[in-house]
């Protein structure tokens, strides 16, 4: 099969899944900024538990930086020689100060304020955790019948 895709023109999700593989080499150059949003705009559309949005992206351009950050990522070449370096993080604390807004969009209010409590208590208990270096998991109790 021979597919080319771009941005503009979209695959079927069966092309996309056949062709799709990991690149580790790239053309040199600068990556266009509209580009680099509309990527960044199609990742922030992926499902998250309860709408948390947990992730944060920093977009490096920064050959200087980059080296310095594949010696953490077992020296790979690919992390120095893209022309974009993007890192994905989460962070719990902002996640957990933008809750309300965004937990559960379209639930009616009192359900909402409901999962807003139970979200807040287990992902601050959660994030306290982890920060101790222990692991945690989340847990979703079966509902009665
Ligand atoms: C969670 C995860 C972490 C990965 N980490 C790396 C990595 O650090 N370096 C790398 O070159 N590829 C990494 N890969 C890519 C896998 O090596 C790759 O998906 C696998 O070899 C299959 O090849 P394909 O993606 O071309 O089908 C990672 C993939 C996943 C899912």
């Amino acid at each position: 099969m021979s597919v080319a895709p771009t941005l503009s023109q979209p695959l079927s999700v069966p092309d996309a899944v056949n062709s799709r593989h990991s690149v580790r080499k790239y053309k040199p150059g600068p990556v266009p900024a509209q580009d680099l949003d509309e990527i960044l705009r199609l990742t922030s559309l992926a499902p998250s538990s309860a709408n948390l949005q947990p992730w944060r992206f920093v977009v490096i351009q920064n050959p200087a930086l980059q080296a310095e950050l594949q010696t953490h990522a077992f020296n790979q070449a690919q992390v120095g020689a893209a022309p974009v370096l993007i890192v994905v993080y989460a962070d719990m604390d902002d996640t957990l100060a933008t809750l309300r807004e965004v937990i559960h969009p379209g639930m009616p209010a009192e359900a909402q304020e409901a999962s807003y409590q139970r979200g807040y208590a287990a992902f601050s208990a959660m994030t306290k955790v982890e920060l101790q270096a222990l692991g945690s998991s989340v847990r979703t109790r079966p509902t009665p019948s």
